[in-house]
């Protein structure tokens, strides 16, 4: 039977909360253990779907995936075998991009099925195949599969970014760190977890400059060594429970931040009214007065987050005046609109852009969680509310929260997980 979250809103969160790793540095880091042959033991790893899942594809390619505590794994994978990634796996998870970077970086040759991933738009891999062209190498995608070789393995070159991309950043970096010479790549995604993968393979003796910038140096070595890491915290985690901090009017204290990771969302929110304290690696967040309109527009890092945006647009929806959210990184990420307006939210999208005239409160109603941020922009609109909602498809939330419902309820939201009985099924389907 499928489960739902369960929330009676209107409650102020109050406390505090531990930030878990962050999903879009450990998957990449997770799949680049393909590059040595040494064991690898990271810390920090989020207890989320997408990573079980990533251990479930490295193990089937012949990996040793060992938990050695709830978040820290040891990676063997002397004994992987190229190609052998399980389509049925490898097609649900965004993160299998990664295997082609790894395989071929190691290999000199990729075979992985199409990637997966939330349905926020069509999320092709255009730049990837451009720097894997770049390095040398041939690629060919028929038949649900995309092959790239690089005969003799691959050569350093230049490779200019059209568009940024976390994703194809991230996979020349994995193609290019074994590869013979240097690579430059110019309009690179500069995010904090483009920079995590950059230090965990310098620390598996890879030489890799100017990640975070403008510009990346990339010096091929012979052979990467195994190490110990610890992934950075989730900057989307936090932001959603500062967001949540706010559109329930309490005080939230979000710990084992990076605050730096977090500038252009604090800085919205005290836009807003809301008041942003930083303690070492803390957050605290609160809201005296309801929130004031504004705009935001999505934008690579260091603007606003895109994975921020519905949780943001719910936000507005109870703020005082109108705003708009533009979003120019996916072409297709206001879905969730239409769950909000059962809720009473006066919102419309006019292009790229919602208009969000914001309402003096949001009542409780049965809402779908489309994808993951969208999920979590619902069980914020239910905490938010008054009355009962019931937030149902929420394996899309768990791909990428870990604990999400326990770590509210210390916070004291009125929220639990139920089974969803067979007669609500047939009201919700
Ligand atoms: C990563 O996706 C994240 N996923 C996404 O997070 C995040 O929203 C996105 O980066 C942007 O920050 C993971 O890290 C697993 P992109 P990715 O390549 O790599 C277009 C979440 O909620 N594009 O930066 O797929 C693409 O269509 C998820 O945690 C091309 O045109 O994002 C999009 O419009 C959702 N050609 C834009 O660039 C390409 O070859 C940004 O995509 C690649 C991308």
């Amino acid at each position: 039977m499928e489960e739902k979250i369960v929330i009676n809103g209107g409650i102020p969160l109050r406390g505090s909360v531990a930030i878990s790793g962050f999903k879009n540095a450990a998957l990449p880091i997770l799949v680049a253990t393909i590059l040595t042959a040494d064991v690898c033991v990271l810390e920090n790893i989020p207890a989320i779907r997408d990573v079980e899942k990533t251990f479930e594809i490295l193990t089937a390619m012949g990996g040793r995936v060992k938990m050695l505590g709830r978040t820290t794994v040891e990676i063997d994978t002397r004994n992987i075998e190229c190609g052998s990634s399980p389509l049925e796996l490898v097609s649900k998870l965004r993160g299998s991009t990664y295997l082609i970077g790894a395989e071929l970086g190691r290999f000199g040759r990729a075979h992985v099925g199409w990637p997966g991933g939330c349905d926020i738009g069509n999320r092709p891999i255009d730049q990837h195949i451009k720097a894997f062209e770049a390095l040398g190498a041939t690629v060919t995608t028929d038949g649900g599969y995309i092959d790239v070789i690089a005969e003799n393995g691959t050569k350093g070159n230049s490779i200019y970014f059209d568009s940024t991309s976390v994703g194809a950043t991230a996979n020349s970096i994995l193609a290019a760190v074994l590869a013979e010479g240097t690579t430059v790549i110019e309009n690179p995604a500069k995010e904090p977890h483009i920079v995590d993968l950059a230090n965990f393979l310098n620390t598996c003796g890879a030489s890799i400059t100017g990640a975070g910038t403008d510009v990346i140096k990339i010096k091929g070595v012979s052979k990467l060594h195994g190490c110990t890491y610890s992934i950075i915290p989730d900057m989307i985690e936090a932001g959603t429970f500062m967001i949540a901090a706010v559109a329930t009017g309490g005080r939230v204290r979000v710990d084992g931040v990076i605050p730096k990771h977090m500038d252009c969302l604090s800085a919205k929110l005290e836009e807003m009214g809301a008041i942003v304290e930083e303690i070492d690696d803390s957050l605290i967040v609160s809201c005296p007065n309801r929130p004031e309109r504004t705009n935001v527009k999505t934008l690579p890092y260091p603007g606003f987050p895109t994975d921020l945006q519905p949780q943001m647009a719910t936000l507005l929806c109870l703020a005082n005046g109108v705003s708009h959210v533009t979003e120019t990184v996916f072409e297709n990420r206001f879905k969730y609109v239409d769950e909000l307006q059962k809720m009473g939210a006066k919102v419309r999208v006019d292009g790229k852009t919602a208009i969000i005239e914001g309402v003096d409160g949001l009542t409780g109603a049965w809402l779908k969680a489309i994808d993951l941020r969208a999920g979590a922009a619902m069980v914020i609109a239910g905490l938010a509310a008054s009355g009962t909602t019931c937030v149902y498809n929420i394996g899309s939330i768990e791909r990428g929260y870990d604990n999400i419902v326990e770590k509210l309820r210390s916070l004291g939201a009125d929220i639990k997980k139920a089974y969803i009985a067979p007669a609500e099924e047939a009201a919700i389907s």
